[in-house]
């Protein structure tokens, strides 16, 4: 299969084109502002569908060829989309039993976008038969150079229809009804199930529902998404041979296992939108972009969105400061993006996005936002040489959605355990300590890590469990975080302590009891650092107390512990510490494990990552994002300007070759 960046000759740069919302001379003023950005792709026919199928079964292509021809003789390629994440109101109306029903049972309606359900035969049906039909007329287009299923696999539904799918799938999962009764302890609060058809999705009941119906559900919807994206790109594979992806979104937003995902696809491809500009906002693109690049296993991957502004945090969107556009951009081609793209070319003048930002704003051409957008091709378009590089590193943090998805149900012992914020929390501190970080299945093979740090394992698998416990006794340095391996795959508490029994021979601990701290509590440990949300008791089985509780109950009792196993050592920390000590208890492992920043001898304002090419090229990105210029430790030839740099503007990027000496 060809890579994208063979059919382009170079990294990608553009975004979702939407022409269909504009007349013949915007269309000519696109091609010359394509032109001068050094847009080289555009993701044509997200939302097309009312278009291209006007009425049920009868195509209209031809506005489309026409696009794809011009964009072609323009030099642009395209990424072609199936339009499905957007049915049109004829197919509403023809099958109102295909949109989605919420939990309290209100189903909804066209007028927005992404209604429809997965489960409903109507819908899948028709989007397999748009999919085969865009990939038998376009299959073999020379504008081509990548599909892209769907928009963002993101829409659940409760409805009869994902109630006999759930079914089949809970079948598949336990065999038999006595098992999966016995996996979700039905014996508890009469829920006992007698036969299949007694079995619902967790829709709306009168309090808590059963977490191993509630975890087993979002699994059959990943499942399900996946499989709906299957469907589709076979029926696209059997008319062309380009690689077919999905935009993925980071991260809580989409119901899915994104490693699932990444297995699957063709090329790894997110969008990626932070809320708040400045620092923050960087961190949350290293974030992204470490996830995305370890979803698709190392391979290179691409960053299929982003805006020129933030999008809507609660109740308003923030403008990105200048040079912000470039930095994210750079962000996410410093951790392996084959490019950077935009949601969308053109800001629209009408509909449900008017005021969602793009490369071209209201404001036409003569802009900050279309100078700035233009800078980034160009740079963009000196990078050539990087396509097909990644990016390593060594150290790891554990992630799994099956985690994520058990801190999800109701009736925890706090609602303080916000999975992605902690797992948020641990890339950041790394972040901020200039180390690479890739993302890791507790299942897969770690010995390749230095450290690996596991910061919300709730849920942690047998397999799991002695996978970490393999990992350390193999030499590897293992940070687990309070609550971890408290469930099995099935949601059933781990007896006799905590977490489950081989990662507790790795850690040298046994955790008797969990104390969660109240609202606004902070507690302080022996060793002068703070912490607050959760404590422990727990006892030392091998293991030596680093730090203990200080008050209370706990007073004395261990709070930070470390464990030697064969060649490797485990810690443990029972509790959430303030960020501050938990970036020294970072900071102090890496010490531990030799790790140091990417590229020494810089201040912590400057990011610095490197890719690497096969042939064993090697490139440092810098993103300065400070406002005082910075000395590079040594001169070096930098592909953005092409000269020989010595010093990093405050907020500049740049791109270094690194020679070997
Ligand atoms: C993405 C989506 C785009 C657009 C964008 C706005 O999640 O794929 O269609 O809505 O968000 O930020």
């Amino acid at each position: 299969m060809r890579r994208i960046t063979d059919r382009l000759g170079g990294l990608a740069f553009g975004g979702d084109y939407n022409p269909e919302q504009w007349d013949q001379q915007v269309w000519k003023e696109d091609d010359l502002l394509m032109r001068q950005a050094g847009v080289n792709l555009a993701t044509v026919g997200v939302f097309s569908w009312a278009l291209l199928e006007p009425e049920e079964g009868r195509y209209d292509f031809g506005w489309l060829d026409a696009h794809l021809d011009r964009l072609h003789a323009n030099g642009v390629a395209v990424d072609l989309a199936t339009p499905t994440a957007s049915p049109p109101p004829w197919f509403t109306l023809a099958h109102p039993d295909a949109m989605p029903v919420t939990p309290d049972g209100t189903r909804l309606v066209h007028g927005s976008r992404d209604t429809y359900c997965l489960a409903a035969p109507a819908y899948r049906e028709a989007a397999r038969r748009i999919a085969a039909a865009l990939a038998e007329r376009y299959g073999t287009h020379p504008a081509l150079a990548l599909w892209h299923v769907h928009n963002e696999y993101a829409t659940v539904c409760w409805c009869d229809h994902t109630a006999a799918a759930f079914r089949d799938w809970l079948r598949d999962r336990h065999g038999s009804l006595e098992a999966l009764n016995s996996a979700w302890g039905t014996a508890f609060w009469s829920q006992h199930y007698g036969a299949w058809e007694q079995v619902l999705p967790p829709r709306a009941t009168q309090w808590h529902r059963n977490p191993g119906q509630a975890l087993d559900f979002r699994r059959f919807w990943s499942d399900l998404a996946l499989s709906a994206y299957r469907e589709q790109r076979d029926a696209i594979r059997a008319h062309s041979d380009l690689p077919v992806t999905t935009n993925l979104m980071l991260p809580g937003y989409q119901n899915l296992d994104l490693w699932a995902f990444g297995r699957e696809v063709d090329v790894v491809a997110i969008d990626h939108y932070p809320d708040a500009p400045g620092r923050g906002a960087a961190a949350d693109t290293a974030f992204g972009a470490d996830r995305a690049r370890s979803f698709g296993g190392g391979r290179p991957w691409l960053l299929m969105e982003q805006g020129t502004s933030t999008v809507y945090s609660g109740d308003r969107t923030l403008g990105k400061e200048p040079g912000e556009i470039l930095r994210h951009s750079l962000g996410h081609v410093a951790r392996g993006s084959e490019g950077a793209l935009f949601f969308q070319w053109r800001q629209s003048r009408a509909g449900a996005e008017q005021w969602h930002s793009a490369m071209v704003p209201h404001a036409g051409a003569d802009s900050r936002i279309f100078r700035e957008v233009s800078a980034v091709g160009a740079a963009v378009g000196r990078l050539g040489e990087l396509a097909g590089s990644t990016v390593s590193a060594q150290v790891a943090v554990v992630h799994d959605a099956d985690a994520w998805w058990a801190l999800d149900v109701e009736g925890l012992p706090t609602t303080e355990l916000d999975y992605h914020a902690t797992l948020r929390g641990a890339h950041r501190a790394l972040w901020d300590a200039g180390v690479t970080v890739d993302f890791a299945h507790p299942e897969q093979d770690l010995a390749g890590y230095r450290l690996v740090v596991a910061p919300a394992l709730f849920l942690l698998s047998d397999a799991g469990a002695a996978g970490l416990r393999r990992y350390v006794e193999g030499g590897g340095t293992l940070l687990v975080q309070h609550a971890a391996g408290y469930v099995d795959e099935r949601m059933q508490a781990r007896l006799g302590g905590y977490p489950a029994a081989p990662l507790r021979e790795a850690l040298g601990i046994r955790v008797e009891e969990y104390r969660p701290l109240g609202r606004g509590e902070r507690v302080t440990l022996s060793d002068g650092s703070h912490a607050t949300a959760w404590s422990e008791a727990l006892r030392l089985e091998g293991a030596e107390q680093l730090a203990a509780y200080t008050g209370g109950m706990l007073a004395g009792s261990p709070a930070l512990t470390r464990n030697s196993l064969g060649a490797g050592q485990g810690w443990y920390l029972s509790t959430r510490l303030d960020d501050a000590d938990y970036a020294a208890l970072v900071g102090r492992l890496l010490d531990e494990v030799g790790v140091g920043p990417e590229l020494p001898g810089l201040p912590s304002e400057v990011e610095a990552v490197r890719r690497q090419a096969p042939d064993g090229r090697r490139w440092h990105i810098l993103l300065n994002h400070g406002d005082t210029a910075v000395p590079l430790p040594e001169p070096a030839d930098d592909l953005l300007t092409g000269g020989r740099l010595d010093t990093l503007a405050a907020g500049g990027c740049a791109v270094l070759r690194e020679v070997d000496r």
